[in-house]
């Protein structure tokens, strides 16, 4: 982006301003400032010292708060967030950002092929293919060369506006030269990522800090995006691929930029830019046949690159044409990506532990010889159940098959019995509670052994997580981890004592210092005023996830209003069948847990319904269920719109469904559904017309 003798103008200038200060120009220093940060975040090509730099970045400091006026929005002080974000407001996006079709194979392609040069009238076809960037994608918009707002995809057509969080991304530039190009304003695509390199760093960090570790690169990109502080979005060191430009309003009377008329040029245009745009990673293929040699050699070397990639994209590159094919409601018919298959890697089942769940559930977990799989390394796997064991033949020091698909949890595919040896053993379930003795049992209908005193260790430790957890009273600063230690410790042997702690005695231990302690006070106290479901859902009755604890309690107005319930009346609840109506009617019926309620009111805890379910919106009294893969919606939230909007959400399919939203490869819920006349069974674009 910017020509040699420049390159050497700003080595020249940054030497001279380390040396004399007082010969600093404000607008230079920040023309300096910038190409330093482009340099470093876009190129990888430092040319200075992160030293030299903060000392160049120290004077921009001390100039602009000597002189406050002076300071412009693209100031590279300005991306620095003082201030959290309050509630992040919603804006509609210019162009709605679609989603992308999906193929697998060479046939997907040839098919894909097919119709793109029917609809387009000629062959072969031009494509352009790149990185499917594994991320969270993001739409910003920059107007009279300014960046003006970034946003969240959103339901598609609006998204969530986190500018603050995104200036945090070294590699976006906060101003442009747009105007020299002929362009006002344009909107423009891309997916924040987090490299292989910074994960790992992250999560050392949060290691020392003895805080949950993130699953993968991905859910640390897109878990920051919506984070109130932008300080802790910087911690995270992300970056950002910008691949599409998807609005131009040209400034009046200017003629554009020959660029945009193919996808490469407008990869080219954002490089010239300075942004990270995957100019150098994409190339340019003429028929499918090529494209498909290209995916098939490109999957091989998809570790090698230093950040994850779940496929690449093929784009036809001639604008003109991607206008003339245009779009469905959910993907462009000119672009389709290619998904790489699950990864997969062989180890050895060296132990088998049997660990003990919240409700007594025995799960036999594989210790594997730690192997690398993606990019993340996997020593232990769940084998779910006896029975799971039996069907795959699973045995102790077998060599297995695992396999991760994106980042669903490892799972183990088959053991190789090729591979065996005679020494392997046969894994045999245990009888009695590997943590309390207890005899295990098992029902009838059930695939797992259980342990059923609800005394026993591991089982009270599980729901003591439980109740701390996220999605239950959401105790943040209070992880798994701790709560262990603080079990051991005999500081913390049941639910009340949460709120009993005596948080003096804490002071002492490793990694609790006066405001990690502070925090926790504050977040314990905060939840006694969590709303009702929480409270139901933390208690972790069986079969109550946290769709039934809203429904529930949605009908009441006192947590021991559900001692008055029969059966039958809980069954008359909306998603409460008769397994779920006796698990809550057992619990209710249970003097321990009745103690157990009483001791949380008095601790403070709120025990009543006090916001009603909204009974205005336009879905108010509906059910919904969602079945499939949703291509233009997340779950969460397709469900939140349908819960903000006065309906509700389902577990099952039953007579009680009235709209079934039915995305890609849905299966057994949709067949059940054809079957009950009274429901709806919609697309997820029939359900998004539904919300607009
Ligand atoms: S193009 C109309 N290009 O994949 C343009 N998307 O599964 C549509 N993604 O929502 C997007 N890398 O978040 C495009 N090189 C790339 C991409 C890419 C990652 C994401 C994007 C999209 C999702 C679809």
């Amino acid at each position: 982006m910017y020509p040699k003798e420049q390159i050497h103008a700003f080595q020249e200038l940054a030497k001279e301003y380390i040396k004399h200060p007082h010969t600093i120009e404000l607008n230079s220093l920040k023309k300096l400032l910038r190409f330093n940060e482009y340099q470093y975040y876009v190129l990888n090509e430092p040319l200075i010292s992160d030293y030299e730099y903060d000392q160049l970045y120290q004077q921009l400091l001390s100039i602009e708060s000597a002189n406050t006026s002076l300071i412009t929005p693209d100031s590279p002080s300005q991306r620095v967030g003082n201030s959290l974000n309050a509630n992040f407001t919603t804006e509609p996006h210019l162009v709605p950002m679609l989603s992308l079709e999906n193929s697998y194979n060479a046939e997907d392609l040839i098919d894909f092929d097919r119709k793109a040069v029917e609809g387009a009238g000629t062959t072969p076809l031009i494509y352009c293919v790149e990185p499917k960037f594994d991320g969270a994608s993001i739409s910003l918009v920059y107007e009279n060369d300014l960046l003006v707002r970034a946003c969240t995809r959103g339901d598609g057509i609006a998204g969530e506006v986190i500018t603050q969080n995104i200036k945090q991304i070294k590699s976006i530039p906060l101003s442009i030269p747009l105007s020299s190009f002929g362009i006002q304003q344009f909107e423009i695509r891309g997916e924040v990522i987090m490299s292989k390199d910074a994960f790992s760093v992250f999560n050392e960090k949060l290691k020392l800090k003895q805080q949950a570790t993130l699953a993968n690169p991905r859910n640390a990109a897109a878990g920051s995006l919506r984070m109130k502080d932008p300080k802790e979005v910087a911690e995270r060191n992300l970056d950002a691929f910008i691949y599409h430009i998807s609005y131009v309003l040209p400034i009046k009377g200017a003629t554009l930029t020959p660029l945009l008329q193919s996808h490469s040029g407008s990869l080219s245009l954002l490089w010239n830019l300075g942004f990270r745009s995957p100019q150098k990673e994409r190339k340019i293929i003429t028929g499918i046949q090529n494209v498909i040699n290209y995916c098939t050699e490109f999957e091989i070397g998809r570790d090698q690159l230093p950040y994850d990639i779940d496929g690449l994209v093929i784009k036809i590159d001639d604008t003109p044409l991607q206008e003339k094919l245009g779009m469905t409601s959910h993907h462009p018919r000119w672009a389709i990506a290619y998904k790489f298959k699950a990864r997969q890697a062989t180890t050895i089942i060296e132990s088998v532990e049997f660990q003990v769940g919240r409700t007594g559930a025995v799960t036999p977990v594989a210790k594997l010889q730690p192997v690398a799989l993606g990019g993340v390394t996997v020593s232990s796997i769940s084998m779910h159940n006896e029975e799971y064991i039996k069907e795959k033949d699973i045995r102790l020091g077998d060599t297995v098959i695992i396999e991760r698909a994106g980042d669903v949890i490892p799972q183990i595919v088959q053991s190789i019995s090729s591979l065996r040896k005679g020494t392997e053993k046969k894994i045999i379930f245990p009888t009695t509670c590997p943590v309390c003795n207890s005899e295990l049992e098992k029902e009838e209908s059930e695939a797992v052994w259980r342990c059923n005193n609800t005394l026993c260790k591991a089982q009270i430790v599980e729901r003591i997580i439980h109740f701390v957890s996220k999605d239950a009273m959401d105790i943040k600063s209070f992880g798994e981890a701790n709560i262990r230690k603080f079990y051991e410790l005999g500081l913390l042997q049941n639910i009340p004592a949460l709120y009993q702690l005596e948080l003096e005695k804490i002071s002492g231990l490793e990694g609790f210092g006066k405001k990690s302690i502070e925090n926790l006070k504050v977040a314990i106290a905060n939840s006694k005023s969590q709303p009702l479901y929480r409270l139901i859902y933390g208690l972790g009755i069986r079969f109550v996830g946290e769709t039934t604890a809203k429904t529930i309690a949605s009908q009441i107005h006192h947590i021991l209003d559900l001692q008055n319930f029969t059966e039958e009346q809980l069954q008359s609840f909306e998603d409460v069948g008769i397994k779920v109506a006796k698990s809550i009617f057992q619990f209710f019926h249970d003097a321990k847990n009745i103690e157990l309620l009483e001791q949380l009111a008095s601790l403070g805890l709120n025990m009543t319904q006090t916001e009603h379910a909204k009974a205005d919106g336009n879905l108010a009294g509906l059910n919904f269920l969602f079945t499939g893969t949703l291509t233009q919606l997340k779950r969460s939230e397709a469900e939140s719109n349908v819960e903000s909007r006065g309906g509700h959400i389902l577990s099952g399919v039953s007579s009680k469904l009235h709209y079934l939203v039915v995305g890609e490869d849905a299966g057994s819920k949709l067949e059940k559904a054809k079957k009950i006349a009274t429901i709806k069974i919609i697309t997820e674009a029939e359900f998004i017309d539904l919300i607009k």
